[in-house]
């Protein structure tokens, strides 16, 4: 069954603010940016600012074609809105230290990782920014054990913004097979006839949970974007490398192939709740999505936000405002009475015949040598799980 009828010619959405970006230099234009950069002023990239430099330059923060400038950092924080009106979450902002500001000021100045160039920006404006503010309205909290707070506590206050340009890719990117850029899942789409496609984000492995909201959403559209985020993660976080074997091992053994479309999102992980949501639906429209799951404490971390409240932000924008369809579900589970996945929206049954397990709860089984049930976790998934951790 598709949501659309069959006179729609598109495949997909429209991306977000009506057109992709595209900021990469190729060929000989790649090349001479390269020369230029070596006698332009450096800005160090991290980890993180450098994901957002790959993010910009393939297209999946359009229309952003670059870092952003104070009037949309400032409407962003406070009203989750660009200057000129398009909806948007999370300020993407890049750091510089204090002194550098007047040099940076008006300049071309190149952005390198690991003393590597690898884009060039023309500055624009620098800033200073309040992360106080920008902690409490984006992640609801001003709480330093918060990791995407302590994240943001630990840049320097002010930043420089303008467009950006990529001449470089990322050194040793891992996973190349599997790093599309929004244009490359379009055309994926277009080629197996998706009208629909829902997109789902993930930071953890594949279990039997998010596998029910993923089949249930592919009943109502035609495709599934398995979009795991593979930037920068908190340090208990499953690694990327593992959980990519895991996934594909799970798509192999229980997805119909022509389906579905794994690839990655190279974005860190800010674990922001709503705010993330958004963001995250807005990052998969980009890449082609037209429908995005939002689950149970999407994006959260410890108890800093309510179980649906990442649902509930959506409410915030006028139908139709965000271009992108949320799937909303309730927590799910096995129910062993039910004898399938469940919720509370479609099982009658009390919690002891639930099986549900916490991160922390699957850490510890591993550890013990004991598998997590197979109602929990698929065994093919559970045995990659549990191998990475002996080995590792
Ligand atoms: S995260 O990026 O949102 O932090 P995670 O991998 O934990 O990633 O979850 C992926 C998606 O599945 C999110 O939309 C989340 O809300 C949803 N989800 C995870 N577990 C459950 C569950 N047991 N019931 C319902 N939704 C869930």
């Amino acid at each position: 069954m598709s949501t659309q009828t069959a006179e729609a010619t598109q495949y997909g959405s429209v991306p977000h603010g009506g057109q992709l970006v595209n900021a990469r230099l190729e060929g000989r234009e790649a090349e001479e940016a390269l020369r230029e950069s070596h006698g332009l002023p450096q800005v160090a990239l991290s980890t993180r600012t450098l994901s957002d430099v790959e993010m910009i330059a393939i297209g999946a923060y359009s229309p952003l074609d670059g870092f952003m400038g104070e009037a949309d950092y400032r409407r962003v924080v406070d009203s989750m809105h660009l200057a000129n009106g398009v909806p948007w979450s999370i300020p993407v902002t890049l750091p510089v230290q204090e002194s550098q500001t007047r040099v940076l000021q008006g300049a071309r100045v190149a952005l390198a990782y690991n003393g590597t160039p690898l884009a060039m920006m023309d500055v624009r404006e620098t800033f200073l920014r309040d992360t106080r503010h920008e902690a409490q309205h984006v992640y609801r909290t001003t709480d330093e054990a918060h990791p995407g707070v302590a994240a943001l506590y630990g840049e320097s206050e002010w930043v420089a913004a303008g467009p950006v340009r990529m001449f470089a890719p990322v050194p040793d990117a891992p996973f190349p097979g599997f790093r599309l850029t929004p244009a490359q899942t379009r055309q994926r789409f277009a080629k197996r006839e998706w009208r629909t496609v829902v997109g789902f984000q993930t930071r953890n492995p594949v279990h039997r949970a998010h596998e029910y909201l993923q089949k249930c959403a592919l009943e109502i559209v035609d495709g599934l974007l398995l979009h795991p985020l593979v930037g920068e993660t908190k340090s208990d976080d499953v690694p990327a490398a593992i959980r990519m074997r895991s996934y594909e091992s799970l798509l192999e053994h229980y997805y119909p192939q022509n389906r579905v479309l794994l690839a990655v999102n190279p974005a860190a992980m800010r674990y922001a709740g709503p705010r993330e949501a958004i963001f995250h639906a807005l990052i998969r429209k980009n890449f082609g999505c037209t429908h995005f799951i939002v689950g149970r404490d999407h994006a959260g971390v410890g108890s800093y936000y309510g179980p649906y409240d990442a649902q509930h932000i959506f409410l915030d924008f006028p139908a139709g405002e965000l271009g992108i369809q949320p799937l909303f579900f309730e927590n799910s589970f096995f129910c062993r009475e039910c004898g399938n996945m469940a919720t509370q929206k479609t099982c009658p049954h009390p919690s002891e015949a639930h099986v549900t397990l916490s991160g922390t709860q699957v850490r510890q089984m591993l550890r013990d040598g004991q598998l997590p049930p197979p109602e929990f976790s698929r065994p093919e998934v559970a045995k990659i799980l549990a191998d990475a951790l002996h080995q590792g």
